[in-house]
């Protein structure tokens, strides 16, 4: 299984966008073979107006593969919140693909910058988990725990540490996040957290650059390369501990059921 993950392309009338490095990215990702689905984390627009969201849905039908989007602060901005549903769907979900139960959250407040999830949507991340599928993956757009080289370390979704503890409690292999425009894995116990940067806003942060991350996923393997769009060189970010991830366990249990 390939997915694609993107984030933060911040469209936008004014300086805030590169629709040059959207194209060149978009070329990218189009020219990816084999792509079960792409994940937009948020930030598709910049202000949340009505001619960014317009822009933004233009860019994201560019896009070859199929698309599942998740807001970010900037969406919520200036009602925003009420033309996300419209362009882009319901923002907090499930979506079940092969073996792949995907959560998507909308972690953003309107017109706040900070993230909070809440009770409901730690729901959707334990209705995902018991959908009983091999592999569940969490997205949302905040940050679950400080992303290095990013600044101030700042926006950390409000419950993080009670998102955390039921991500970890559950085993949930993979956590795919943006906001901080830096691109940005670690692992805690048996989780894979991971960072998008941006794809196409100008604000980036000193030789970061302009990125989007590669997810591959076997049977004993989830593997999280960079992409950066200026010279397309590939470098892999981080990698499971094989064979200590839990839907290699789960598989192995419904195997002997
Ligand atoms: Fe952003
Ligand atoms: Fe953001």
């Amino acid at each position: 299984m390939k997915i694609v993950h993107i984030s933060d392309i911040h469209c936008n009338l004014g300086s805030d966008y590169d629709d040059s490095m959207f194209k060149k990215g978009l070329n990218l990702v189009n020219n990816e073979k084999d792509v079960d689905f792409v994940f937009i984390s948020g930030d598709l627009t910049t202000n949340g107006l009505l001619t960014e969201y317009e822009m933004a849905r233009d860019r994201v039908d560019k896009i070859d593969h199929r698309c599942i989007i998740v807001p970010g602060n900037h969406d919520e901005r200036n009602l925003g919140y009420h033309l996300f549903p419209e362009f882009f769907g319901i923002p907090s979900f499930t979506y079940s693909i092969d073996k792949v139960s995907f959560v998507g959250l909308a972690s953003s407040e309107p017109d706040k910058n900070e993230g909070h999830l809440g009770r409901a949507r730690h729901t959707f991340i334990e209705t995902g988990v018991k959908k009983g599928k091999s592999l569940t993956i969490v997205g949302f757009h905040h940050h679950l725990i400080p992303v290095p080289n990013s600044g101030r370390e700042t926006n950390i979704i409000e419950d993080a540490g009670e998102t955390l503890d039921i991500l970890l409690k559950h085993k949930v292999p993979l956590v795919l996040m943006g906001h901080r425009h830096v691109p940005y894995g670690v692992r805690l116990h048996e989780t894979l957290l991971v960072n998008a940067g941006t794809f196409s806003c100008t604000r980036t942060r000193a030789h970061f650059g302009h990125t989007f991350n590669i997810i591959e996923i076997d049977d004993t393997n989830i593997s999280i390369s960079v992409i950066n769009i200026e010279s397309e060189k590939k470098r892999l970010m981080i990698e499971t501990d094989k064979f200590r991830m839990n839907y290699e366990i789960k598989k192995r249990n419904l195997i002997i059921l």
